[in-house]
């Protein structure tokens, strides 16, 4: 099933309710790029899949990074030109679906989180593959997914067009390249107002030739 075309309202709405809908706080991922592949002696290109509200693309282009983002939400596009605005830094940001997105630029470090649950499953592959080919030598994925396990209910305010992905499904698209770092973990959660759980996988690796 594809998202329905009109999906961005809802994420449009979520952020204009409030100056930031989620903690304004950068992905606890990113402080492992930082950490395994820094900025030091060249500007190096990310682009960040999913942005909402700007928290971890801010976070990447104050530490020095060249930073490209998207998302479906214009509110969390605006908010984010907004914040970076203020602040002196320039983000290249645009809107895309990413059931319809492949890159035609390369770049050094592609980062996801909270996102990737909104590819249709028959997209999964093509998407990752069209990103792995966009990604120069020593380039990193940083890339997360919600799993789907059969003890855990599911989350509360779960859309139709979410579609969580199996345990290790993310790591089988990295055969050849070198994985970092791989883990799953059960995490508390109480958005929309009421306690529950998710399941998150996360991946850092690196192409190396
Ligand atoms: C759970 S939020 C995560 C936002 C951000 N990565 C973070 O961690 O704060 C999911 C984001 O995916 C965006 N999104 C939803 N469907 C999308 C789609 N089909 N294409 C691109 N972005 C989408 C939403 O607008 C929202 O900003």
């Amino acid at each position: 099933m594809e998202p329905p075309k009109n999906h961005s309202t809802l994420y449009n709405q979520r952020y204009q309710s409030t100056d930031h809908y989620w903690d304004f706080k950068p992905s606890s991922m990113a402080y492992k790029v930082l950490e395994i592949r820094p900025p030091m002696n060249q500007k190096l290109k990310l682009l960040e899949i999913g942005s909402g509200e700007g928290a971890t693309a801010l976070f990447f282009a104050r530490n020095g990074y060249d930073v490209t983002a998207f998302d479906l939400s214009e509110v969390g596009l605006e908010k984010t030109e907004a914040a970076a605005k203020k602040i002196n830094l320039n983000i290249k940001l645009f809107k895309a679906n990413i059931n319809e997105y492949a890159p035609t630029e390369n770049f050094d470090i592609i980062f996801s989180s909270g996102t990737l649950q909104y590819l249709t499953p028959e997209r999964r592959r093509p998407f990752i593959e069209s990103l792995q080919l966009k990604t120069n030598t020593d380039g990193l994925h940083c890339l997360h997914t919600f799993v789907k396990k059969p003890f855990i209910e599911k989350a509360p305010d779960a859309e139709d067009c979410e579609y969580l992905w199996s345990s290790g499904e993310l790591l089988q698209y990295y055969p050849d390249w070198k994985t970092e770092e791989f883990f799953e973990e059960i995490k508390p959660c109480n958005s929309g107002g009421v306690s529950h759980r998710h399941v998150h996988n996360r991946l850092w690796s690196t192409r190396l030739n």
